[in-house]
């Protein structure tokens, strides 16, 4: 592959994109022609790029804990190095936490988990978004959750966060619309990826329940964004009408009430 012949594919970021949603969205990337850059903190990131390879565009990787500042600043760095104009960035690494706010969850998971799912979306927004605007051309996909739909008991911090994901979607959408950028959210609900069980929820109704497909939920989100629709709820039918319809008739209570009974710790057993 020539130089120039890369020079003329366009390019994404995807974080988190060494597993779950984030690579398979990453995958609808390459096989749809642009070369891609994919980060992660772990590991699994030469195994991801190989697999994405497979499509013939350019892969990046760049290793960070974008829980940090220092770590959303090192992959701001990879991305300028590439020397490549940003066509599409996913802001999709995220963190889950399930359990009991007094007596369950730690505060520094809770603070982790805000700095990557709020902070460093953020962060990177903030360093990428200003070059798209000086071009006149760029997409990015926040990578939301159906949760910032309703209120979450039992995961009361992430679903904070989620809001927060789309709430800052849908503001950046309207401001960046008249400079040439715009800016979807994607929503999944349930998505059988490691979710779950890195937020400590396998023995919840909802960690140990039927989840939607991770490759369908990226083609959703991949689509949406190029649609430069403002935002999809990613999953099956039952989905999009909890996301679509049923989140916008209930109260809040009662949509507390009914997740509830879905993220209690230990209402896995109580389903059986
Ligand atoms: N699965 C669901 O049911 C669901 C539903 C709604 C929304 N979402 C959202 O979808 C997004 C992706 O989640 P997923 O379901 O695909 O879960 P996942 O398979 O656990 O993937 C999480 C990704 O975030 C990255 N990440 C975690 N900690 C990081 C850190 N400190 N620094 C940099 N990257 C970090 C992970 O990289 P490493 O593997 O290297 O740690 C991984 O690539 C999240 O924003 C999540 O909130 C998921």
């Amino acid at each position: 592959m020539t130089e120039s012949q890369s020079q003329t594919r366009p390019f994404a970021v995807i974080t988190g994109g060494n597993q779950g949603i984030g690579y398979e969205l990453a995958a609808q990337f390459a096989a749809n022609g642009h070369d891609i850059l994919i980060s992660a903190h772990g590991d699994g990131l030469p195994e991801a790029a190989e697999r994405l390879g497979q499509h013939g565009t350019t892969i990046t990787t760049a290793k960070a804990d974008l829980t940090t500042y220092d770590g959303v600043e090192a992959l701001y760095a990879a991305i300028c190095e590439t020397d490549r104009p940003v066509d599409a960035l996913v802001l999709n690494a995220g963190l889950g936490l399930g359990g009991h706010f007094v007596g369950g969850t730690a505060l520094d998971d809770e603070l982790r988990l805000i700095a990557l799912n709020v902070t460093s979306t953020v962060h990177l927004a903030k360093r990428v978004a200003p070059d798209m605007v000086a071009r006149r051309a760029g997409r990015i996909l926040v990578v939301s959750s159906v949760s910032a739909t309703t209120p979450t008991p039992f995961e009361a911090v992430y679903g904070g966060t989620k809001a927060f994901g789309l709430s800052f979607a849908e503001a950046l959408r309207n401001e960046l619309a008249e400079h040439g950028v715009s800016v979807t959210a994607l929503l999944p609900a349930q998505t059988e990826t490691n979710f779950f069980h890195r937020g400590d929820m396998d023995d919840t109704a909802i960690g140990a329940g039927d989840k939607n497909d991770p490759t369908e939920v990226a083609r959703q989100g991949y689509d949406a964004l190029m649609a430069g629709q403002d935002k999809v709820v990613g999953g099956d039918w039952s989905a999009k009408f909890k996301g679509n319809v049923t989140n916008k008739i209930l109260t809040e209570e009662q949509k507390a009430d009914a997740h509830h009974d879905l993220a209690r710790p230990g209402s896995a057993e109580a389903n059986d």
